[in-house]
């Protein structure tokens, strides 16, 4: 079965709670259960994590291929704007890779116009809530 990467970047596990007018009020756990709806019916297997340390996810992208999966669908979250080594890390591992943020970033403040990561990803999806994962999940499904 293919396998997709799932992550969630600073402060998503916040979500619910965070910024709801912003973000919405859905937590990452109701998030994380449509997403493995969405998968289990396609057929995919997911893995998700969520982390507030870039490291961390420099050293998650880094063994993707390693840990074979197919996809990355990923909210980098505040990192968006500032990690050239996560943008590094997607291009070291070439796997497509969907991003997502759940508020359109190119109508909120001007620092987050910039996303180091789209030109490393295939796609990007922004601004439609929770749906903007389901939408990226779906585009990440048909590319592998
Ligand atoms: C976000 C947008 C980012 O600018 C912000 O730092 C986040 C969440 C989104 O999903 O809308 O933490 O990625």
């Amino acid at each position: 079965m293919k396998k997709i990467l799932v992550i969630h970047g600073p402060n998503l596990d916040l979500l619910g709670e965070r910024e709801t007018n912003v973000y919405g009020k859905t937590t990452l756990k109701k998030i994380n259960e449509l997403l493995t709806k969405l998968a289990k019916k396609n057929k995919v297997t997911l893995e998700i994590v969520q982390s507030n340390h870039e490291g961390e996810l420099v050293d998650i992208i880094g063994q993707a291929k390693k840990n074979k999966f197919n996809a990355i669908l990923i909210n980098p979250a505040a990192y968006t704007h500032t990690s050239v080594a996560i943008r590094d890390a997607i291009a070291a591992i070439s796997l497509p890779t969907v991003e997502v943020h759940l508020s359109n970033i190119y109508a909120r403040e001007e620092f987050r116009h910039t996303s180091l990561i789209a030109p490393v990803s295939f796609g990007q999806v922004s601004g439609f809530g929770v749906d903007s994962y389901l939408l990226g999940l779906q585009a990440a499904i048909s590319l592998i």
